[in-house]
């Protein structure tokens, strides 16, 4: 999933050239390109499908040379992530109606890749043999109300799989008192929004949960692959409603497992996720540019690109973002508006 412009990362993202095509961490590497890196044994190219905004097509085709370009979709207009997993597994389903999928975003960071990839390929193992959903649950370190909650029952793993436990309720983006109760209970993990399943199970869940939606793309199968079919996705893409597949499917399904996983893992979502993954100065500041100083100033981003001198004084949990003549000054604890705030 390619599509979204990560609206809270803003200035640094923005809907010209949005995080996941940014090398964000300074690796040389692409937020999407470290993606397709880490399932380089688990999916040969020819399987890997992008699905992003039209206006991004060349941007993909640039960074991911390797996957087929009749495997990247292009959306004329956003909808949120339920449209684009619809989409995609109908694609799947007509080329391959057997194939399990991954479903990830392309903007997150994974530090421990041996451990992620051990619990895909579990994760496929298990839902290759059964109708199961599987999410990775991420332990929470704080009361973060960006992310989607899952409740799992830890008294019940699959007898398959150990490591699989039963979900009770999947929570989309609680408000902050809610996370709080949350994450001071074991039984609560972020859902990582890495989905597992087979295009089968997908498939089911939308011609139950959203079949409205399903229909539409179900009708355009006898297209797909002909050269009538971006014209045909195009419109239905418009008439579709958006919304994201945690509100349509994760909150309703049943049958979900949740993989606990310890991975080094970040979404990078916000300013906050980019605080805890950098170095830090003693007083907990990330500076980020050339010429940077700060005084009396603690746990606080300051990120620049083009400036020639910058000097800090006197903040405590801000952010300091400047990027092509845009600057941004805001307080993190309210870093979830940010995207609200530009537009
Ligand atoms: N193709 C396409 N089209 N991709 C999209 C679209 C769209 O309209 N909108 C978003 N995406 C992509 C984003 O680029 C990202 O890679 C992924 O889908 C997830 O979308 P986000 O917009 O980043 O979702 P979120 O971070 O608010 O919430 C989701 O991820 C959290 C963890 O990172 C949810 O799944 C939460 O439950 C989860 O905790
Ligand atoms: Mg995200």
């Amino acid at each position: 999933m390619a599509g979204g412009i990560g609206s809270r990362f803003w200035p640094m993202s923005n809907e010209e050239l949005p995080k996941q095509f940014l090398d964000i961490l300074g690796c040389g590497k692409t937020l999407i390109q470290l993606t397709m890196q880490r399932f380089q044994d688990i999916v040969p190219a020819e399987n890997v499908w992008v699905v992003t905004g039209e206006r991004y097509k060349d941007l993909v085709y640039e960074q991911l040379p390797d996957v087929p370009k009749k495997n990247v979709l292009l959306e004329p207009c956003r909808r949120n992530t339920a449209p684009c997993i619809c989409y995609v597994s109908t694609k799947i389903k007509k080329r391959n109606p057997k194939a399990v999928v991954v479903v990830t975003p392309s903007d997150h960071v994974i530090l421990d890749v041996p451990a992620f990839k051990e619990a895909i390929n579990e994760s496929l193992e298990y839902t290759s043999e059964t109708d199961a959903i599987v999410t990775l649950g991420i332990k929470p370190n704080r009361p973060e109300t960006g992310y989607g909650y899952i409740k799992a029952d830890l008294g019940f793993s699959s007898a398959r799989m150990k490591n699989l436990y039963r979900v009770d309720a999947f929570k989309e983006k609680p408000d902050i008192d809610t996370a709080k109760q949350y994450i001071a209970l074991p039984e609560y993990f972020w859902n990582a929004g890495i989905f597992v399943w087979s295009v089968n199970t997908i498939v089911n869940a939308f011609r139950v949960y959203e079949s409205q939606m399903w229909k539409s793309f179900e009708a355009l199968m006898p297209q797909f692959d002909t050269p009538k079919e971006q014209k045909a996705v195009n419109e239905v893409y418009e008439n579709c409603k958006s919304i994201s597949v945690d509100y349509a499917i994760m909150e309703k399904a049943e049958d979900i497992f949740v993989r606990p996983a310890d991975i080094g893992w970040s979404d990078l979502g916000t300013w906050t996720s980019l605080l805890m993954l950098s170095d830090k100065d003693v007083y907990g500041n990330a500076l980020i540019g050339d010429n940077i100083r700060v005084f009396e100033t603690r746990n606080s981003v300051v990120h620049t690109t083009h400036l020639r001198e910058v000097v800090v004084q006197g903040l405590d949990g801000y952010v300091v973002v400047e990027k092509d003549g845009a600057l941004l000054i805001c307080k993190l604890s309210e870093e979830q508006r940010i995207g609200l705030f530009h537009e």
